[in-house]
């Protein structure tokens, strides 16, 4: 039986839409169950919907603590019978008292090669602005585990992406996805679901 693979958003959902997209073809072993986004005004919401993906909307302010947040969280999840967890531009971090109640069960994709440009305050643009202040030329994404420590859990898949002359932030963010994010997550959540 496929495994039930519930993501976590809070913007544009282009990394949802790979996952979509994969269903069928490279993911196989898992389905998508669920949207979750901390965001009402998630665009990712509108992709879940259009294909026919049951979405939950669960908000910090509304809960009152991030305690309250993540038991929420944690609440729709675990109804909903959810294997997996995958953060697809989920910017919220979240504590050892989530992720330790499903270990090697939470998946992450972040926009740089882990151990660089990582840890708290590394999201999004900021990373690649991060990756081009410091002049590295090459640069990726990675999938790894979550576990208590930002972006310090198991590593499952790296690629690596070339920097170009004239890259700004938003285009180095745009090839990253292209050539490595949209590839690397779909193959990452197939390889976990296939273990379970
Ligand atoms: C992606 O680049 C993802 O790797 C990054 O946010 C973007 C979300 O885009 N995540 C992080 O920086 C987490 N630390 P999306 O909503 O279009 O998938």
């Amino acid at each position: 039986m496929a495994k039930k693979i519930a993501v976590l958003v809070s913007g544009g959902g282009t990394n949802l839409q790979a996952l979509i997209d994969a269903q069928g073809s490279v993911l196989n072993s898992g389905k998508i169950a669920l949207v979750v986004a901390n965001n009402a005004n998630a665009y990712a919401l509108e992709r879940a919907k259009k294909a026919g993906i049951d979405t939950a909307v669960v908000l910090k302010k509304e809960c009152g603590s991030h305690e309250a947040f993540e038991t929420k969280l944690m609440e729709v999840l675990d109804e909903n019978g959810i294997d997996i967890i995958i953060l697809a531009g989920f910017m919220t971090i979240l504590t050892e008292r989530f992720t330790s109640h499903y270990p090697k069960r939470i998946l992450n994709v972040h926009p740089s090669l882990i151990p660089s440009f990582c840890g708290e305050g590394y999201y999004g643009l900021r990373v690649h602005e991060e990756a081009l202040k410091y002049g590295v030329k090459v640069t990726g994404a990675t999938v790894h585990f979550v576990n208590e420590i930002p972006d310090g859990g198991e590593i499952i898949a790296q690629k690596a992406v070339y920097i170009e002359d004239g890259d700004t932030p938003e285009i180095l963010q745009r090839r990253v996805m292209e050539q490595a994010e949209w590839i690397l997550l779909p193959q990452a959540a197939e390889k976990v679901c296939a273990a379970l």
